[in-house]
């Protein structure tokens, strides 16, 4: 039995939701602190609930051992390239910031495959701009986890994922090692990757990509 403490931001999301419950179940953990914009319908002895305005951080807050940051946004949801940065680059950024200048040993951020700050698509300009922003802080290890499309169940519907999810289960039926990382991925694994990857303590950067967060997240 450990007695790590665990923040989760997103925990209302898909990746999120799964990282809450699996800490929550976990005995490497006894305290998960998760903030949400919304309520979250979930009570636990475990959990310790903020419910926060992402725009006045309040960094002292953010104390822990290991901090999963799984929040995104879509440009429909968002509505426009500003609002879409600030949830995807903005706010991760600045959880980063509080929770290096606080101690936090691990932070664990969930960005996308082919994340790259250069890209000319802005959603992985934007996820790899984050990734390259976050490096510099002051972590015993940033963990970065770049998932392909995620399965699960999602009340709201999105087209632009059912159809990524449709189109690149059929390109990467076929064994191709290049082909691996870019297979859908569930975000229960991707969830317990990040929990597995926080549990061996390594020092530094590392950068998962999806099939590595499949493999890993199926042990
Ligand atoms: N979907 C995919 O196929 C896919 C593929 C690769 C990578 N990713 C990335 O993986 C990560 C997790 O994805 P997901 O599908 O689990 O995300 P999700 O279900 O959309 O959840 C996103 C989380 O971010 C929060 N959030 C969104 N806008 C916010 C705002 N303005 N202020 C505060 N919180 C906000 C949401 O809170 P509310 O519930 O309050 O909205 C939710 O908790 C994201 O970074 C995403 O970009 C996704």
């Amino acid at each position: 039995m450990n007695s790590k403490s665990a923040l989760v931001f997103g925990a209302t999301g898909l990746v999120g939701s799964h990282c809450a419950s699996q800490l929550l179940a976990s005995n490497d953990y006894s305290s998960i602190v998760v903030f949400t914009r919304s309520p979250l319908p979930l009570s636990h002895p475990k959990l310790t609930k903020h419910l926060i305005d992402f725009n006045k951080l309040d960094d002292s807050l953010i104390r822990g051992d290991d901090l999963f940051c799984c929040l995104g946004t879509t440009m429909r949801k968002a509505g426009s390239p500003e609002a879409f940065e600030k949830v995807d680059f903005t706010y991760p950024l600045e959880i980063a910031r509080a929770a290096s200048a606080s101690g936090v040993k691990q932070f664990l951020l969930v960005t996308s495959v082919g994340s790259d700050p250069s890209s000319a698509n802005f959603y992985l300009k934007t996820k790899g701009r984050v990734e390259e922003a976050i490096k510099p802080l002051r972590f015993q290890s940033l963990l970065i986890f770049r998932p392909s499309f995620l399965m699960g169940n999602r009340e709201e519907f999105r087209l632009g994922e059912r159809i990524g999810i449709t189109t690149m289960r059929a390109l990467t039926a076929a064994p191709i090692d290049a082909l691996k990382k870019y297979r859908p991925i569930a975000a229960s694994i991707v969830a317990s990757a990040m929990i597995a990857a926080a549990q061996h303590g390594q020092e530094g950067i590392r950068v998962f990509e999806s099939d590595e967060i499949q493999s890993l997240g199926s042990l």
